[in-house]
């Protein structure tokens, strides 16, 4: 039985008032949760949210990483410097990175390597726009994006957490039907088996308006462990209550 992870994407929102808040109020709110839980937070936040978050079941993310070890990239920052704030997840190849800052599949697997290297999973985020699903070619995009991963990464593979997000899906508050996603997800996992013995304990995470209304069917799915969250990660009642529905 594989544990879920509700993870949350808070992109570029936040302050340090406001973290404090919402933190507070998700340790308060989360009893005993089941899932493993997490915040993706912005970059200037994590020694803040790092110290926000310390000895509670809430673990640290980031929502990006350079593919550089180190060295003249001004503005980036390296996976090891996140494994001194104590990041434990990273997200790469976000579909807003892929498409407002030109990341190609080979930099998207290029920054999982980096992570895993640091020992930080990362959680890989895969997904058809609307023209490819219109297309017919969802299958095929998604594979192509996981395959880049799968090459560079090699038995590793098993360490990282996928994430499948249709683009369509992301802030519009249109989802994926349970149906729609179960069927990416499985396509994802067999992709995972033939690259490793692996797969059937690894997490494929559903991302794209998961909400407190449809969380518990879209974590119902045989293929569905778990989500990642956008806007409603920003409402402690809704980001607590998804965690609930993941129990
Ligand atoms: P959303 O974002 O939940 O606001 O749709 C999900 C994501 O982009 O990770």
């Amino acid at each position: 039985m594989r544990k879920k992870l509700i993870a949350g994407n808070w992109k570029m929102n936040g302050s340090l008032a406001a973290n404090e808040a919402l933190v507070a109020a998700l340790r308060a709110g989360m009893g005993n949760a089941q899932c493993l839980v997490a915040v993706c937070v912005p970059a200037p936040y994590l020694a803040q949210v790092q110290q926000l978050v310390a000895g509670s079941a809430i673990d640290l993310g980031a929502q990006d990483v350079s593919q550089h070890e180190s060295g003249a990239f001004t503005g980036e920052f390296s996976a090891g410097m996140l494994r001194d704030f104590g990041v434990r997840y990273c997200l790469v190849g976000h579909s807003e990175r892929r498409q407002y800052h030109s990341e190609t599949d080979v930099v998207v697997a290029t920054k999982a390597q980096r992570a895993l290297a640091a020992g930080i999973t990362p959680i890989v985020c895969v997904g058809e726009t609307l023209a490819e699903r219109e297309a017919g070619r969802t299958e095929e995009v998604v594979k192509r994006q996981m395959a880049a991963v799968i090459h560079a990464n090699g038995h590793c593979i098993s360490e990282i957490v996928v994430a499948y997000e249709p683009v369509w899906a992301i802030g519009t508050g249109k989802t994926a039907t349970p149906e729609q996603a179960q069927q990416v997800h499985a396509v994802l996992r067999s992709q995972l088996h033939a690259a490793t013995e692996q797969a059937e304990r690894m997490l494929i995470l559903y991302g794209g308006s998961m909400n407190a209304a449809n969380a518990s069917q879209l974590l119902g799915q045989a293929d569905i462990d778990g989500g990642l969250i956008g806007g409603a990660s920003l409402k402690a009642p809704d980001f607590l209550t998804i965690i609930a529905a993941a129990g």
